[in-house]
């Protein structure tokens, strides 16, 4: 049975991600802070699924659970989805500056080493992938939020780029770039999402669906749905300026 390691496996995309490819055979790790809710995540997919399911509860913005996730990863997993996440309260002024140091250390560190950790083995096994989940706001200037999913963008592609020639195309990194999604993470960061028009939102299971789907197909920066492949398009021919202005304002008013 192949492993997959799914990072924030307890809600939102990380959820979906983790029922996906339990219903695929994959045996599981995930990984989150909140034991509890990860014991109760495993058992559930367990009995529904018939897959063998570890858990590791780990903090990705501590030295600590960086190392612990570095170690699991070192001994073998053959799908890697980087995806933990948060937004903060506030834009940039308003939010103290370690939460946002924060955010760059689970949006970039740990993508970063959880990434270097686990490429080895792929490569010598000669296959394997991971997933790092972006965003659309990668795109457009939004924040340190944006900033940092510009960057998963970016370092996905490098990588991907890095190793092409060493795999023949059999391990493969991916940026999956989503919208809107409903999951807890604009009611964690206190958003009030109600301006944002219903069109904008997309599913849980499609985004997952669209990304594994890409990522078969060997998309090196996946972006699911058409509104935001639209979106994604217009960003080439709009003012960076104005681009950022309306992704600053869209989705960005708090409790
Ligand atoms: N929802 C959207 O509209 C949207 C759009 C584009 C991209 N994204 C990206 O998608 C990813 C998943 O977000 P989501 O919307 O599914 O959020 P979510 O529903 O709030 O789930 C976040 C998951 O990450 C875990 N997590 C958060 N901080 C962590 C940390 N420091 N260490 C380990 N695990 C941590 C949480 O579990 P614990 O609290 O137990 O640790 C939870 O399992 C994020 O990277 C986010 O930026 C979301």
């Amino acid at each position: 049975m192949p492993t997959a390691l799914i990072t924030g496996a307890t809600a939102g995309i990380g959820a979906a991600f983790a029922r996906r490819l339990a219903a695929d055979g994959f045996d599981l790790v995930l990984l989150a802070r909140d034991g509890d809710r990860l014991a109760g995540t495993a058992r559930d997919l367990h009995d529904r699924y018939k897959v063998s399911t570890e858990i590791v509860v780990a903090d990705l913005s501590t030295e600590e659970g960086l190392r612990t996730a570095e170690e699991r990863l070192r001994t073998g997993v053959d799908l890697l989805i980087n995806n933990a996440g948060f937004g903060n309260k506030g834009t940039f002024l308003n939010v103290p500056v370690s939460d946002e140091l924060t955010m760059l250390k689970v949006h970039c560190e740990a993508v970063l080493r959880l990434t270097h950790a686990v490429l080895p083995g792929m490569l010598e096994r000669g296959r394997g992938a991971v997933v790092n989940v972006s965003s659309v706001s990668a795109f457009a200037t939004r924040g340190t939020y944006g900033a940092s999913k510009a960057w998963v963008v970016s370092f996905s592609q490098g990588v991907a780029s890095d190793i092409a020639g060493r795999s023949g195309g059999r391990v493969r990194v991916m940026a999956l770039c989503p919208g809107f999604v409903h999951t807890e993470f604009h009611e964690r960061a206190g958003m009030d999402t109600s301006g944002i028009p219903g069109f904008m939102w997309l599913e849980q299971d499609k985004v997952v669906d669209a990304g594994l789907r890409d990522l078969r197909r060997g998309v090196q920066v996946s972006v699911p749905g058409a509104q935001y492949k639209a979106i994604v398009g217009l960003t080439r021919f709009v003012p960076r300026g104005l681009a950022g202005r309306m992704s600053s304002r869209t989705g960005r008013k708090y409790d």
